[in-house]
C-alpha cells in the first residue's frame, strides 16, 4: 500500500510543500530514500526504525522505499522524520489511511520516539496556512512559534506513541493558542538619561532612528562611542506586530530564536565583531542561513572599529544597503534574504585614536591617518548619511548630578515622526525616510526656493554625489517631520547638510 503525507522544505525564507510517499514492497527489508535528501535526511531511517519500534508497533519486515517530492527541491535536515515513520505506519496498515487528510506534517524523532525541535517552523506554518491546510503537526517545544499563524491549528505533539493514539481517537490534544496581543519589549539595559553631555551626538542619533538612516561616529578613545551605540535600542520606535513576525521569522530560519519565548519583540540589534567573517556577514554556508545584515532586518547592525573589518567584508555591504536585501549566490541558483538594516558605526580616526583631539597629542604619521581613513571606501562613505564627531566629555559634563532626558522621552518623538513616515507611505513598501526611491524623494522631498538656493551651494562647494543629494532630501525630510513640519524649511536642510560635512580629521 502506498501512503502520502504532506510536510514542508525551507527555501531561503519561504516554505515548500513536499509530499512524503512511502511504498512498501516485497523484497528484503530496508529503507531507500529518494528525491534530492541530504546526508541528514538519510540518517533518517536509523531514527525511523528504532522510534516505530520503541513505540510499541511493529517493525516492517520488507523493503520501504520513500520518496520526496518534488525532486527539484533539495530536502535538507531531520524534518521529515515525523511524516516517514507517519507514512511507514500508514502503508503497513498500522494506521487508518485517511488519519492524516488536510494534515502537515513536521518534526524530529529521537530514537525512543519523541519529538525533537526543528528550525524554520514559522515559515512552514505560514505556507500550510496559505496552501490551505487545516492543521498542523509540529514538535511540541515549537508549538508556540508556529501558532503565531492565525486561522490553521497546531498540534503540539510531544511522541510518535502520542500521536498515533490521536489519529485512532483515543486522546484529543487540543490545538495550541498563543495570546496574539504581543507588547514590546521595554527594558533595555543602557538609557540616554545615564549618558551625560554629547547632546549633539544624541540628537544624531535620534535623528537616525527617527527615518532609519545610518551613521557613523567617529571620536577618540573612551569618548563614549560604543557606549551611544549600545543605547540605541532604547529609542528604536517598537515593531508592529507584522515586523514583529516578519523578524522572527528570519530567526527562526536561522535557529537563533529564544527557546522558551520563540519571539523576537525588540527590533533587532547586531554587534558582530571585526573578526567575522564574509559568509557570517551576508549570510552563506552550504545551505544557506541568514547573516548578520539579515538578522539585522528592521533594526541595527553596529559595527564598532568600523575600519577593522576586512575590506572584503565591507565591500560586500554596499549591495544590501542599497537594495535592502542580500543576495547569496550557489551551485544550485540564488537565494534572496531581506536585509533592510540600519547602519551604525564607530571608528576613531587614526590607529593611536586622538588625531583632532584637543587635549591628548596623535602619535600617527599624516599618511598613516590618510591610509587608516581610507579603509572605508568612498563608495561605503557615501551611503552614510549621518557622520558625526564624538568630542571627549568634560570633567564638569560627566560629574554632573543631574540626569539628562530619558530614552522613553526620546521614544516618544521619534515613535511621532515615525507615525507621520508610516501614514505618509501607506499601502506602500517604504516604510521609513530612508527607504524613499527617487520618485517618493521628488514628490515627498520638495525644497522651497531658499532651500535649493543652500542645495546648489552645497552640491558644489563640498562635491556631494547623486546618491548623497537624494540622501540629504530623505535626512531633511525626517528632521522636518521630528519638528512635525509638513515642508522641509531651509533649517532642516542646514541641519541635514551639517551631517554630511567632512571632519577636520577625515
Ligand atoms: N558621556 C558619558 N557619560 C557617562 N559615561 C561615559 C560617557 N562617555 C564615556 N563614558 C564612560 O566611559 C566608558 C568608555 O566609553 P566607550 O567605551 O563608549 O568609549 P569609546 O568611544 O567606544 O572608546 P574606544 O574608541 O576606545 O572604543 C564608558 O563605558 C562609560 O563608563
Ligand atoms: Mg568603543
Amino acid at each position: 500500500m502506498l501512503a502520502q503525507i504532506s510536510s514542508c522544505a525551507v527555501v531561503g525564507l519561504d516554505g515548500v510543500v513536499v509530499e512524503v510517499e512511502v511504498d512498501i514492497g516485497s523484497s528484503l527489508p530496508r529503507i531507500i530514500i529518494v528525491g534530492l535528501p541530504d546526508a541528514a535526511v538519510q540518517e533518517s531511517r536509523e531514527r525511523v526504525r528504532s522510534a516505530i519500534r520503541n513505540s510499541g508497533f511493529q517493525s516492517v519486515r520488507h523493503k520501504i522505499t520513500v520518496n520526496l517530492a518534488p525532486a527539484s527541491v533539495r530536502k535538507e535536515g531531520p524534518v521529515y522524520d515525523l511524516p516517514i515513520a507517519l507514512g511507514v505506519l500508514i502503508a503497513s496498515r498500522q494506521l487508518p489511511p485517511d488519519c492524516l487528510d488536510g494534515a502537515m506534517v513536521l518534526g524530529e524523532l529521537s530514537l525512543d520516539g519523541s519529538l525533537r525541535h526543528v528550525t524554520g517552523v514559522l515559515a512552514m506554518a505560514s505556507l500550510a496556512r496559505e496552501e490551505g491546510f487545516k492543521r498542523v503537526y509540529v514538535p511540541a517545544m515549537d508549538a508556540p512559534e508556529a501558532a503565531l499563524i492565525p486561522d490553521i491549528e497546531v498540534i503540539p505533539v510531544e511522541s510518535l506513541a502520542q500521536q498515533c493514539e490521536m489519529l485512532f481517537g483515543r486522546i484529543n490534544i487540543p490545538p495550541f493558542e498563543i495570546n496574539r496581543d504581543i507588547k514590546p519589549e521595554t527594558h533595555f539595559p543602557t538609557d540616554f538619561k545615564d549618558i551625560k553631555g554629547q547632546e549633539h551626538v544624541k540628537r544624531a542619533l535620534e535623528v537616525a532612528a527617527a527615518g532609519f538612516h545610518n551613521l557613523l561616529m567617529v571620536g577618540s578613545p573612551g569618548a563614549g562611542k560604543t557606549l551611544l551605540a549600545r543605547a540605541m535600542p532604547s529609542i528604536l520606535p517598537s515593531m508592529v506586530f507584522d515586523e514583529i513576525l516578519e523578524v522572527t521569522r528570519i530567526y527562526s530560519i536561522a535557529d537563533q530564536l529564544p527557546p522558551r519565548e520563540p519571539l523576537i519583540r525588540q527590533r533587532p540589534f547586531r554587534a558582530p565583531h571585526h573578526t567575522i567573517s564574509h559568509a557570517g556577514l551576508v549570510g552563506g554556508g552550504n545551505w544557506p542561513r541568514p547573516g548578520e545584515v539579515s538578522l539585522a532586518h528592521r533594526g541595527v547592525l553596529f559595527l564598532d572599529e568600523f575600519p577593522e573589518f576586512s575590506s572584503r567584508v565591507l565591500e560586500v555591504m554596499r549591495q544590501p544597503m542599497e537594495d535592502k536585501t542580500v543576495t547569496i549566490s550557489r551551485a544550485a541558483g540564488s537565494l534572496t534574504f531581506p536585509a533592510n538594516f540600519q547602519l551604525i558605526a564607530a571608528m576613531n580616526p587614526c590607529p593611536c585614536g586622538y588625531a583632532g583631539d584637543p587635549v591628548k597629542h596623535c602619535s600617527c604619521a599624516s599618511s598613516t591617518i590618510t591610509r587608516y581613513q581610507k579603509r572605508i571606501s568612498g563608495p561605503l562613505l557615501d551611503r552614510i548619511d549621518i557622520q558625526i564627531r564624538v568630542p571627549r566629555v568634560e570633567y564638569e559634563q560627566l560629574s554632573e548630578k543631574r540626569s539628562g532626558e530619558t530614552s522613553e522621552t526620546i521614544r516618544t518623538r521619534i515613535e511621532a515622526a515615525r507615525q507621520i513616515q508610516s501614514e505618509r507611505f501607506i499601502d506602500t513598501d517604504v516604510r521609513a525616510n530612508a527607504d524613499m526611491g527617487p520618485a517618493d524623494v521628488s514628490k515627498y522631498c520638495p525644497l522651497t526656493s531658499d532651500g535649493e538656493k543652500i542645495m546648489r551651494a552645497a552640491m558644489s562647494q563640498m562635491g556631494l554625489t547623486a546618491r548623497a543629494y537624494h540622501r540629504v532630501l530623505k535626512l531633511s525630510r525626517t528632521i522636518a517631520d521630528l519638528a512635525r513640519e509638513e515642508n522641509i524649511a531651509p533649517t532642516h536642510l542646514a541641519e541635514a547638510l551639517q551631517y554630511r560635512t567632512k571632519m577636520d580629521v577625515m
